[in-house]
């Protein structure tokens, strides 16, 4: 196993063995290959560069206390990156390649996936991006798929740390009708401006607002927004979020434990009634949020705070919500869902 302190890992490329990669080309899939090298060399012209043809996913694998290696719906990842690579015009894998891949790379990279009880795991980046030189603005008609890895520990803070957040009413993530829904690295290219301030700030996450009206809750830049009150687990309605995989997972632990579930509009006003807000996703799995900041603009005096809990512990329900999702991860809770995929 890699000589990792594996409890302060944080979110951070790390080296590893190999990666994986996969061309499409006069319009077929070619063989997976491996490479223990992670610099590419690709036609300076490519979409990818200019266009921003690029999409990509984020997963995780388990070391269970049974010893076995779990990923977390995988294949939910495999149909989401169709639905991106479609958005853009461009070739995905097949849901079975997709599936390959991931396994291979955890496989090659097994020394790097953390302890079973380390709180840590591995991530899995799923890349697809546009690879043939071209000048005009098209769809790519060559493209590459990468299937990279990384041990990685809590995205901010640590695990469970309550996090400080504000609303970004100044700057927009997604346009109405635009590219919100979809996992494309133009939409996080979008939100680094109002990131980048914000954590000047010292925040640690931007709460964006829907795009037509900003009345609504959208979702933080990188994950989900959900809030509890009384036995309700409330997630936002939008067409401009991403369809996150672990709110989907969330609400189904939600109504097993006995919560209503609404999925609708959240005017931000009502942030004053919750109980509990999290941030919930892949990278973040749930990060309780202590304050929610609204300004008129980021930068402004003018604060109108909202609270929830405590400044350094998870709200009850949503610390019942993680235990049941991380169990299920770790195989100390029976997958009743046919959730996770062994390797
Ligand atoms: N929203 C955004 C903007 C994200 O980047 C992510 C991370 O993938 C999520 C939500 C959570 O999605 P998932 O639970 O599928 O990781
Ligand atoms: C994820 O949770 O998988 C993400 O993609 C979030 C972020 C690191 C971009």
């Amino acid at each position: 196993m890699a000589n990792l302190d594996w409890t302060r890992l944080g979110f951070a490329y790390r080296k590893t063995n190999t990666i994986l990669s996969c061309s499409y080309k006069d319009g077929e899939w070619g063989p997976v290959e491996s490479h223990t090298d992670d610099n590419l060399t690709i036609s300076a012209f490519a979409g990818a560069l200019h266009y921003s043809v690029e999409c990509f996913e984020g997963l995780k694998a388990f070391r269970g206390a049974d010893g076995k290696v779990r990923l977390f719906r995988p294949e939910e990842n495999a149909k989401r990156l169709q639905r991106s690579a479609n958005f853009i015009g461009i070739a995905a894998p097949s849901v079975d390649r997709f599936l390959e891949m991931c396994v291979r790379v955890v496989k090659e990279n097994i020394d790097f996936l953390p302890p079973y009880g380390s709180q840590a795991s591995m991530y899995l980046r799923p890349t697809l991006i546009g690879v043939n030189p071209q000048l005009g603005v098209k769809s790519s008609t060559e493209c590459l798929f990468l299937m990279l890895c990384a041990p990685v520990g809590a995205y901010t803070g640590g695990t469970l740390q309550p996090s400080y957040t504000v609303i970004s009413r100044d700057y927009d993530r997604a346009a109405p009708n635009g590219t919100g829904s979809f996992k494309l690295g133009c939409n996080y290219a979008a939100s680094l401006y109002s990131y980048n301030l914000a954590h000047k700030l010292g925040y640690e996450a931007v709460l964006y607002l829907d795009p037509s009206h900003h009345a609504y809750i959208d979702e933080f830049g990188s994950s989900n927004f959900f809030a509890i009150r009384d036995n309700s687990y409330i997630t936002p309605k939008s067409d401009s979020i991403l369809p996150s995989i672990t709110n989907k997972s969330l609400e189904t632990v939600a109504k097993e434990l006995g919560m209503t579930v609404e999925r609708r509009q959240v005017p931000v006003e009502e942030l004053s009634s919750f109980e509990e807000v999290g941030e919930c996703g892949t990278a973040v799995v749930i990060t309780p949020v202590y304050r929610i900041d609204d300004k008129p603009a980021l930068e402004s005096q003018e604060v109108k705070p909202y609270l929830f809990g405590s400044k350094d512990q998870c709200g009850p329900k949503s610390l019942k919500l993680y235990k049941m999702i991380r169990g299920i991860q770790d195989g100390e809770i029976e997958d009743p869902f046919g959730w996770c995929l062994f390797v």
